[in-house]
Order: structure tokens, then C-alpha cells, then sequence
């Protein structure tokens, strides 16, 4: 019989370990078809467009991809094929030793075994994810933008050219509306010593007219019900109403218009989703609304009739969180 690994030389094998010098053959087969199969999937992975794939996504296809390169650069698997290689080299040397061979082989075979399981889990991982990426990608570069959109409240501090705000706060006046009454007035602080001012005010306001039960009592209970670890990173910053965002955009609406909350929630997501095309992060801000308890307030000129009814902030971000968890709740068909 012809060895594998010289392709010089026959050498004699015993009947009774025939069986296993094939598995030892097809193990090295086995780590020869794994070396192309991982670099096909990495360089399919690396080609993959990520422009419009979701951050999560994004770091969990970076972090599958570092774990198949290291199963390869890491030696493991060169080291696993010189193994094999040596214990077939045993019996071009005429080896006599056959219970030696056997438990080598045994040894070996569950090494290999070990081997493959691990490359099979990294494996299903990085197919599923660039399953769930492809299925991303076909979408247009809208649902991009919906599914990337995050409540970001760390902003580098760079300001807003004047021209994108009126962008965004045009794609805000793009919304439907109930009626079309398009009952949406926009209030836009630029200057960070005012809305320090502000949001200090409205910091204090909150904590102390409304609720009575202290600033982080309120925040904690406002944000426990949008999201927990949003909640634990907005006790800790240092500004935990505007974030130090280079802008703050109130949107008020009049106070007796029944569907005034509707509306707005269009407007602001609206604009957003614009600010998001854009490359700029933002963040509502539901507890803006307690700027009217305050003495900052009269400096916005906004009229007796009309309510503040959320803020958003804008800025460039300077984090990338998580998508937070999303309840899977199906619809209901008739
Ligand atoms: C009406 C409304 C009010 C919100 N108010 C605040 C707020 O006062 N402060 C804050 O940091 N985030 C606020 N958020 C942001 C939510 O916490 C955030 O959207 C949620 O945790 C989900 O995260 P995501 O937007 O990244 O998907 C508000 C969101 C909405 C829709």
C-alpha cells in the first residue's frame, strides 16, 4: 500500500491495523478540506457588505471571525497534523510495536474529535451569522438605519453645523400627521453653556416639584421602564438629562390637540432616523418635558397654549451600545 505521506515508497501494513492507518488517512484529508473551508468562510465573511448590518451583529461577526483565525494561526491545527503525520511516519519505519500504535491512535483520535467539535461550533456560528447578515444586507439601506438607530448618551464634543439641524428638523416636518394639523413646534438650544443651564434646571425640577423623591429615584424609575443598563449609564453620566449633547431640540405641541403625543412621536422619530442617515446619534428625552417647571423656561418664548411635550438630543457619538433586547412579540392574523 502507497503511503500518504511519501508518495515514494510502499511499505507493508498489517491486516489488523489497516482500519486505522484509513481513519489516520482520512483525519489528514479531514485538516487539509479544513484549511480551504476556513478561508473560503473568512473571506466570505470579509467581503460580506457590513454597511447596513446592525452594530450587534457587526461585533458579533468581528468577534466569530478573531475566534476562527486563532483556531487556525493559534497552531492548533498544524500541531494536531503533525501529530497525525508522525504517528503514520511509525509505521513507514517498520514499526513493530502495534499496542504502541493502537493507543496513540486512540489519543489521537480523540484530540481530532476534540478539534472538530470546536471548529464545528465556530463554524455554525459564523454561518448563522452571515446568514442573519445577508438577510440585513438585502434590505435597503433604510431598514439599515432603523435597525442601527440606538438611544446614544456619550457625544464627542464636536458642534452641529446649522444646515444638517434644519435638515433633520425638516425630515421632522415630512411626518404624517393626524389631520395634517402638523401640530409640532421645534425650540433648538446650540450653546453648551445654555443647555447646561437647562439641563441643570430641569434636573432640579424633576427631582424637586414633581416627584419629591430625589433625581436619581426619578431617572431610575423613568428608565427602569425603557431599559436597565440605559438606566445604569444614565445615573452615572455626568449630565443625565442632555448628555453633554452639542444640541437639544424641544418639540411641543398645542396642549388641547387629542393627538398631539401621536404626532410628536412621528416628528421626533422622524428626525432620528434622519439624524442617523447622517451620521449623527441622538436620544428622546422624555423627562425635557419637566423644563416647564422651570425658571429657563420663559427664555424659550413658547406660548401659554402649547406644551413641551419631548426633547431629543443630537451630537456625534462617542459609543456604540448594544442593541438592547427586543421583545419578539408576533402579530396576530385574521
Ligand atoms: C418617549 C421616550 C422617552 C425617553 N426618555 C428618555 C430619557 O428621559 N432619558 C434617556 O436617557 N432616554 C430616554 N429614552 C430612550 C430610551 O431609554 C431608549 O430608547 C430605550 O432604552 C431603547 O434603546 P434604543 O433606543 O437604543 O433602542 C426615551 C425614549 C422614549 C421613546
Amino acid at each position: 500500500m502507497k503511503s500518504i505521506i511519501s508518495h515514494t515508497s510502499d511499505y507493508p501494513l498489517k491486516n489488523s491495523l489497516e482500519t486505522l492507518h484509513h481513519e489516520s488517512m482520512e483525519w489528514l484529508n479531514e485538516i487539509a478540506f479544513w484549511e480551504d473551508e476556513i478561508d473560503l468562510l473568512y473571506m466570505i465573511s470579509m467581503k460580506v457588505k457590513m454597511d447596513h448590518i446592525t452594530t450587534h451583529i457587526k461585533d458579533q461577526v468581528v468577534k466569530t471571525e478573531r475566534k476562527l483565525v486563532s483556531k487556525i494561526a493559534g497552531n492548533e491545527m498544524n500541531d494536531l497534523q503533525g501529530a497525525v503525520t508522525n504517528h503514520e511516519h511509525i509505521i513507514q519505519k517498520g514499526y513493530t510495536d502495534e499496542q504502541n500504535y493502537r493507543e496513540q491512535h486512540s489519543k489521537l483520535h480523540i484530540r481530532f474529535k476534540q478539534y472538530e467539535k470546536e471548529l464545528k461550533q465556530i463554524k455554525q456560528e459564523v454561518v448563522r451569522l452571515l446568514k442573519i447578515t445577508k438577510d440585513q444586507a438585502s434590505l435597503n439601506e433604510v431598514f439599515g438605519t432603523i435597525y442601527n438607530r440606538r438611544a446614544v448618551i456619550k457625544y464627542q464634543n464636536k458642534p452641529i453645523e446649522k444646515k444638517i439641524i434644519e435638515t433633520i428638523i425638516d425630515a421632522g416636518r415630512m411626518v404624517p400627521s393626524a389631520m395634517n394639523k402638523q401640530p409640532c413646534k421645534f425650540y433648538v438650544l446650540i450653546k453648551a453653556e445654555t443647555i447646561s443651564l437647562f439641563s441643570k434646571q430641569i434636573a432640579k425640577a424633576a427631582s424637586k416639584g414633581i416627584l419629591k423623591s430625589g433625581l436619581k429615584k426619578i431617572i431610575k424609575t423613568a428608565t427602569e421602564s425603557f431599559n436597565f443598563s440605559h438606566g445604569l449609564r444614565l445615573l452615572r453620566s455626568e449630565d443625565p438629562i442632555f448628555q453633554r449633547a452639542p444640541v437639544v431640540i424641544f418639540l411641543t405641541s398645542p396642549k388641547d390637540h387629542e393627538w398631539a403625543a401621536l404626532d410628536i412621536a412621528m416628528f421626533a422619530q422622524n428626525m432620528m432616523l434622519a439624524a442617523k442617515s447622517l451620521g449623527l446619534e441622538s436620544c428622546p428625552v422624555g423627562l425635557a418635558k419637566y423644563v416647564m417647571e422651570t425658571e429657563v423656561y420663559k427664555f424659550l418664548n413658547i406660548s401659554e397654549s402649547e406644551i413641551v411635550q419631548l426633547a431629543i438630543i443630537l451630537g456625534y457619538g462617542d459609543e456604540h451600545p448594544d442593541l438592547p433586547k427586543r421583545n419578539k412579540v408576533d402579530a396576530v392574523y385574521f
